[in-house]
């Protein structure tokens, strides 16, 4: 055997042991072991197998901590209490904690790891949270880019939310997607009826989720969501509503008007619609008809570009411009109640023209699609 062979064979076999020694290594480093989580001092208690994160581990069993981003770290809605067993505060978790959550020990969920026993805390009406096994009944095409999927639950079959509120949709692993994930939608139907959760859906280029929606589901499939979530809700009060929503954002919107339909609710309310182009333009029949049931309702779709030759006879301008235009002719503008939904860009600058208007910010309610 001459020398490079010889060098080869030494250089292969140190790789390899130094391969095996690393999967060794993983197995026994990454290996934490049975662990205890308690929560609510003692209220649950549970031993699972360390080394996942804490949202992931208490997912497994069946309790549901917010998570829009899906375990990202980027929505700040998985934060938690732990008391015990967490170690210090990630750089991932420090742009999120504000100084008495740092005192508190809030901790974001998906970027504790469970090494060691942990205590923690959780309101309650976590516990109520649920999984739900869905149908998928029906998809309608909308536009290019949105879609509505009626979801039929089968077990449980029914669901209390408030209108408002959000679910958590689980897109399963597919091809070029190897894990599944969790997205937040917010619920857009009649909350009439309880057995089924309608959403509306814009798809994000190359989105995990979206594409997931778009190009895999179809009728017939069964998915799963769990929820309820969120505080976006319609106040109990008398005063007048200004609703402004962009895109997808009308959907929690849309399930607000049919609540205060089913309740003969007769507040005066008018809904800003934006969108880009006439072709972004959908449910326009729907608001129409909430028009002849509400009271007092008024619809506005705004087209911030409307194409040449689209023949657009409505209302132009970018929907927070429109909606400033309309609040400053209100003598009583500054005792509207806003709420708002859509990207976070459009909800910040309908936040300024709000304020700017006298309505106080503790008035101004929104869920951010971020
Ligand atoms: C409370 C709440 C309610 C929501 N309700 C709805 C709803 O009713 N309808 C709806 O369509 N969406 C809604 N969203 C947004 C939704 O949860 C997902 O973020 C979105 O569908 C994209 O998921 P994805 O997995 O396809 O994309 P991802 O794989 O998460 O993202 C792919 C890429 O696109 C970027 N990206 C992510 N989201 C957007 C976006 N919205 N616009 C532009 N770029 C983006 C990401 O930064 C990433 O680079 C809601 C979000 C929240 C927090
Ligand atoms: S799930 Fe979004 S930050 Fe943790």
């Amino acid at each position: 055997m001459g020398t490079t062979a010889v060098a080869i064979f030494i250089i292969s076999g140190v790789g390899a042991f130094l391969a095996t020694l690393l999967v060794f290594a993983e197995r026994v480093i990454t290996n934490y072991g049975d662990i205890e989580i308690d929560i609510n001092s003692g209220e649950k208690k549970f031993t699972v197998k360390g080394g996942g994160s804490l949202l992931e581990t208490l997912n497994a069993q069946k309790i549901f901590i917010p998570s829009a981003c899906g375990g990202r770290g980027t929505c700040a809605y998985c934060k938690v209490r732990v008391t015990e067993g967490a170690g210090s505060l990630l750089p991932t978790e420090e742009p999120y904690m504000n100084a008495q959550e740092r005192a508190e020990g809030i901790r974001l969920s998906c970027q504790v790891k469970v090494r060691n026993a942990l205590k923690i805390q959780i309101p309650e009406s976590l516990f109520a949270i649920k999984e739900y096994v869905c149908v998928c009944e029906k998809i309608t095409d909308y536009t290019y880019d949105m879609k509505q999927f009626n979801l039929k639950l089968v077990d449980p079959p029914t669901i209390k939310y408030t209108p408002g509120q959000y679910i958590q949709f689980l897109a399963p692993a597919y091809e070029g997607s190897p894990e599944e994930v969790y997205r937040a939608y917010s619920i857009s139907s009649d909350p009439a009826d309880k057995s089924t959760i309608e959403l509306i859906v814009r798809r994000v280029p190359d989105g995990i989720c979206t594409t997931y929606l778009f190009d895999h589901l179809k009728e017939g499939d069964r998915v799963k969501i769990n929820g309820p979530y969120g505080q976006f809700l319609l106040r109990d009060t008398s005063v007048p509503i200004i609703f402004i929503a962009g895109g997808s954002g009308v959907a929690p919107i849309k399930c607000m008007l049919h609540e205060m339909k089913n309740a003969g609710n007769t507040r005066k309310a008018i809904f800003f619609f934006g969108v880009r182009t006439t072709k972004d333009l959908f449910l326009i029949d729907e608001m129409k008809n909430f028009e002849k049931e509400l009271a007092h309702f008024t619809f506005v779709p705004a087209v911030s570009q409307p194409e040449e030759g689209s023949n657009w006879q409505g209302v132009t301008g970018r929907v927070t411009n429109v909606a400033e235009d309309y609040l400053k002719k209100q003598s009583d503008a500054k005792e509207y109640e806003g709420y708002l939904c859509g990207s976070p860009g459009m909800i910040d600058s309908s936040i300024r023209v709000l304020t700017a208007c006298g309505i106080p910010e503790e008035k101004i309610y929104y869920d951010k699609f971020s």
